[in-house]
């Protein structure tokens, strides 16, 4: 995560992609890629920083991921755009490291255990995953989060909303996202979303995903 001086006003930068452009064809091209990173995720980035820009010195020093676990303290008249921005910075962040070249298979270990002790099988955990997100209407994201219990579940959130943004509540830590806004999909698959996410699955790097969830 990009570091920034504290005596300043909120700076966040574009974090550099883990890969190049090229790494996730053919499932998702590089065009799309290199859209989505240059172009929308530098605009979530400006957005946060413009958003803050109006607030107290408090929130100037803040990680993204405490500013979003504690939208609630935001004044009400940034709250919208900090959740919306703020969450489309440190969403997309979380995507580009949930996947790589030659990623996909099965997660092993605790994360394999802990997906069967919730949806029953892996098969049955992608179905509803893929069934879910294909279903959200209009923009948004689907998520496996581990729980409060540390076990994992499902969840889809519209929009930009992280579901760091539930964890006073419920104690939510986003492990594996998938971004099903238009964006990440339409040069490529047009309006058919479920071939996107059919591919998607090949590029899920797991390992990443078991690191979230043992962390
Ligand atoms: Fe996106």
């Amino acid at each position: 995560m990009p570091r920034r001086p504290s005596h300043l006003m909120a700076n966040f930068t574009l974090p550099q992609l883990p890969y190049a452009y090229d790494a996730l064809e053919p499932h998702i091209d590089a065009t799309t890629m290199q859209i989505h990173h240059t172009k929308h995720h530098q605009a979530y980035t400006d957005g946060l920083n413009k958003a803050l820009g109006s607030l107290d010195a408090k929130f100037q020093s803040m990680d993204a991921v405490d500013i979003l676990k504690n939208i609630d303290t935001v004044p009400e008249n940034a709250r919208g755009a900090v959740n919306f921005h703020g969450g489309g910075y440190n969403n997309h962040t979380l995507f580009w490291n949930n996947m790589k070249k030659g990623g996909g298979g099965e997660p092993s270990g605790e994360l394999a255990d802990a997906i069967k002790k919730a949806f029953g099988s892996f098969a049955d955990f992608k179905t509803k995953f893929q069934t879910d997100s294909v279903a959200i209407q209009g923009s948004g994201w689907g998520w496996l989060v581990k729980n409060a219990s540390g076990g994992v579940q499902f969840i889809t959130m519209p929009n930009q909303t992280s579901p760091w943004t539930r964890w006073k509540a419920e104690k939510l830590t986003p492990l594996l996202g998938l971004d099903v806004w238009e964006h990440s999909y339409y040069l490529k698959y047009q309006n058919r979303r479920a071939d996107y996410v059919t591919a998607w699955w090949n590029v899920v790097n797991w390992d990443e995903v078991a690191k979230r969830f043992k962390a």
